[in-house]
Order: C-alpha cells, then structure tokens, then sequence
C-alpha cells in the first residue's frame, strides 16, 4: 500500500455490535438514511439504534434497555 493509500488510525472506522444494544460506529463513516440523505454527525462516535424502537432512529435513545431487545445473531470467526 502506497502512502498516499494508507489509512491512519485517525481515520480507520469501525463498527462494533454491542449485545442486545446497539451499533458503535467509530471513525468518519458517512451515515446514509434509506432515502439516501446523509445524516449529520455531531460526534466522532456513534450509535446506531438496531432494536427499531428508538425515538430518535437512526440514533439508539437507550430504548432498548426499557423493552428489552435481545438479539437473536451469533456472529461467526
Ligand atoms: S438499540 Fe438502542 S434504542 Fe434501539
């Protein structure tokens, strides 16, 4: 990889499922609603509701803690 190809840690993201909550988005990733708008940002890390019952979609308002969510997906190595 060339220099001018190298991604730093700066700007590497990553996307990391937290259990029966959320996705954590780290990093300057472009956030795309369904109609195909991006979504501002206001902060370096985010966190994408996965429950579907957030007030404040695409965001995680903590709403899956009140209904429970569990997540059924077992990620694979
Ligand atoms: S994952 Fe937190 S509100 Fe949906």
């Amino acid at each position: 990889m060339s220099e001018k190809s190298a991604i730093t840690v700066d700007q590497a993201v990553s996307v990391v499922v937290c259990p029966d909550g959320p996705l954590l988005v780290r990093g300057p990733a472009r956030i795309v609603s369904s109609d195909g708008r991006e979504v501002v940002r206001n902060r370096r890390t985010v966190a994408l509701c996965r429950c579907g019952r957030s007030g404040l979609a695409p965001w995680c308002d903590g709403t899956h803690k009140v209904i429970g969510f569990h997540d059924q997906a077992e990620l694979g190595s």
